[in-house]
């Protein structure tokens, strides 16, 4: 959601935190803020709208600041009050003694907002945030790790935190309760963020912290403690991302960048996981032997938004490869409704980020009530992954455009290796086995010819950017591709778009469909070409313009727009049916002038519920 960035060392931390919150913008982007600890005590800097906007309000204190070797900063995605000035963060007590940045949520806010002012505090701002720069310099003087714990202990509610105190110009503290913060160990000097991304510029050694932990950093280290206070040990984790990773290049767009990267990234994701001798897939993160995978009568998959989708694209791979129940569900409908948890259940986590909320909380409501989880995320380290402890990694490299298109295309991947593996050890031939394997191998080559094939999808785009609404319908298999088509569309370019599974239209949209109302059908060459053919027809006897993406091959009937995909196994259709969708809405969002990789009201990652 919003991003933090907090050095403490022996550089001007200025450039490090306008650089780290660079970074972390695509997480929040509605307003950003500095606040630094120098000789004349702290100094905050905080702005509406992007970070470039903060930067311009810094030129005339530049000299003041640029010694400050502390500071704390923060790009934020409003929840409680409007995007401001005043509302954007770093908060301060009072006295401006105490300086804050928090991601999350304080439920007690109101409360605490009472009793602080009961005792004369005036508020700066609308924020539940502002309270824990007045409770933490209500707190008796000593070490500040010491108050931030006190000061913690009234709080209720999702915090990673980090704070800075003027009478201690070499000290951070951060904590973390269920919103995500990394430190980063640098050469006499540390790095705190709610994002690995923000850290790999300057080290490779990470360390998340837990729910209920804190952390206290100096240019020489870190100390770590519970809420309680008590004393934890943390082993660093290597990152491997390369910096680069996360810089556009000569694209304008991350996400055009990252619909480019999907066969490298596809080619990632399958690299030592395919055995040619048993024509199987080899998962080592799985955790759970073949007698264990045998006793499994039902997969659950849960993640959000297109996470969830991929593992719609999941549900079909199981059940059609392994013949074991599968189904996908949003992750925060899960969490919920109270969920029955079956003891030969296996409840599959999927997220790119690994950080949002939702999912993460789903996890702990299964494994609270004694089910078996996995993951499959893409983020090393990150909480649903280690809230799983086994699973598998994605490996898609950073992915910075909210709009997920490489993360994506590299989870149905992921289950697809999965759903090999649990057929191959029920009934699955190998010969069957022999042709996934090979369809898998093929993807990333699959992939590249489609990309190649940009200039058409593009042309159609221009036939989208002048229309209100839009359909995508498919079936089966094809219906995951119609959704996260359509999710596609509206994130980037705000066109109304809908998804159907091709069998409803004519349960209610097809009143809807007229000459103005285009209807993207996804129509493999498989099973039920023939049944989509009808959807097309009926389409079209209510004028309704027809673009499909489908196989090469003759079509029978004339459609307004078409886009070929090369065929892979039919299971697998769906990975390279979505690719060419993801370049129609950006060429779509690019036509309507859209702020491709900022989408209005959206955040990369959802932190809070
Ligand atoms: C947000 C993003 C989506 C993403 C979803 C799940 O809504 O805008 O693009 O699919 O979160 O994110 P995750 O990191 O869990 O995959």
């Amino acid at each position: 959601m919003c991003g933090i960035v907090g050095y403490v060392g022996h550089r001007p931390a200025l450039p490090i935190l306008l650089e780290g919150l660079h970074r972390l913008e695509y997480r929040g982007y509605d307003s950003a803020g500095i606040a630094l600890v120098g000789s004349r005590g702290i100094e905050t800097f905080k702005r509406s709208g992007r970070v470039r906007d903060l930067e311009s309000i810094l030129p005339a204190a530049r000299a003041r600041i640029r010694r400050a070797t502390t500071g704390i900063a923060h790009t934020r995605w409003a929840t409680h009050g409007a995007p401001s000035d005043r509302n954007a963060h770093p908060h301060l007590d009072r006295h401006g003694r105490i300086a804050i940045v928090h991601n999350g949520i304080i439920e007690n806010a109101a409360a605490l907002r009472a009793r602080l002012a009961l005792d004369g505090v005036e508020f700066a701002s609308e924020t539940d945030s502002e309270v824990l720069a007045h409770l933490i310099a209500a707190m008796p003087a000593g070490r500040l790790v010491d108050a931030v714990r006190a000061a913690l202990q009234l709080v209720t509610g999702a915090y990673g935190l980090a704070v800075m105190d003027a009478e201690r110009p070499d000290t951070l503290v951060v904590a973390r309760n269920g919103s995500p913060v990394v430190l980063g160990i640098g050469e006499r000097e540390m790095f705190a963020a709610s994002d690995t991304a923000a850290l790999v510029r300057h080290t490779s050694q990470v360390v998340h912290l837990d729910d209920g932990e804190l952390a206290e950093l100096r240019a020489d280290g870190y100390e770590t403690s519970t809420l309680e206070g008590g004393p934890t040990v943390k082993t660093p984790l290597t990152v491997t991302w390369a910096a680069e990773a996360l810089d556009k290049g000569s694209y304008g767009h991350f996400m055009r960048k990252e619909i480019d990267e999907q066969p490298d990234a596809v080619r990632r994701t399958l690299t030592g996981r395919l055995d040619h001798r048993f024509h199987t897939s080899r998962l080592g993160g799985l955790e759970l032997d073949p007698r264990a995978l045998l006793e499994i009568r039902r997969v659950k998959i849960l993640g959000c938004g297109s996470a969830w989708i991929a593992g719609t694209i999941g549900a079909h791979l199981i059940e059609q490869l392994a013949r074991i129940p599968a189904h996908a569900e949003p992750a925060s409908e899960f969490r919920y409704r109270n969920p029955v948890i079956e003891p030969d259940c296996l409840y599959i986590a999927v997220s790119q980020s690994g950080e949002t909320f939702d999912t993460l909380a789903a996890v702990q409501e299964v494994t609270r009530k004694g089910g078996q989880v996995l993951g499959i995320v893409n983020v090393v380290g990150s909480s649903i992954a280690r809230a799983c402890g086994r699973g598998i990694y994605v490996h898609a490299g950073p992915e910075v455009s909210v709009v997920s298109t490489k993360a994506m295309t590299c989870t149905a991947t992921a289950f697809a290796l999965l759903a090999l593996h649990l057929g191959r050890i029920r009934d699955l031939a190998p010969t069957e086995g022999q042709r996934l394997v090979a369809a898998l191998e093929a993807l990333p080559g699959q992939i590249a010819s489609i990309l190649a094939d940009e200039p058409a999808i593009a042309a159609i785009a221009q036939t989208f950017a002048g229309v209100s609404n839009a359909y995508f319908v498919g079936r089966a298999r094809g219906y995951p591709v119609a959704l996260e088509g359509a999710l596609k569309l509206k994130e980037v370019s705000y066109l109304h778009a809908e998804a159907y599974p091709a069998s409803e239209l004519k349960h209610g949209p097809l009143a809807l469909i007229e000459a103005a109302t285009p209807t993207v059908v996804v129509l493999p060459r498989d099973a039920l070409f023939a049944k989509n053919l009808s959807t097309i027809e009926e389409i079209h006897a209510r004028q309704g313009p027809v673009v499909v993406v489908t196989h090469p091959g003759p079509l029978p009937i004339a459609v307004a727009g078409r886009i070929d995909v090369p065929q892979s196994a039919p299971e697998l259709d769906p990975i390279l049916l979505n690719v060419p969708l993801q370049l129609l809405a950006y060429h779509v969002a690019l036509a309507k002038g859209r702020d491709v990789d900022r989408p209005r009201n959206l955040a990369k990652s959802v932190t809070v519920e």
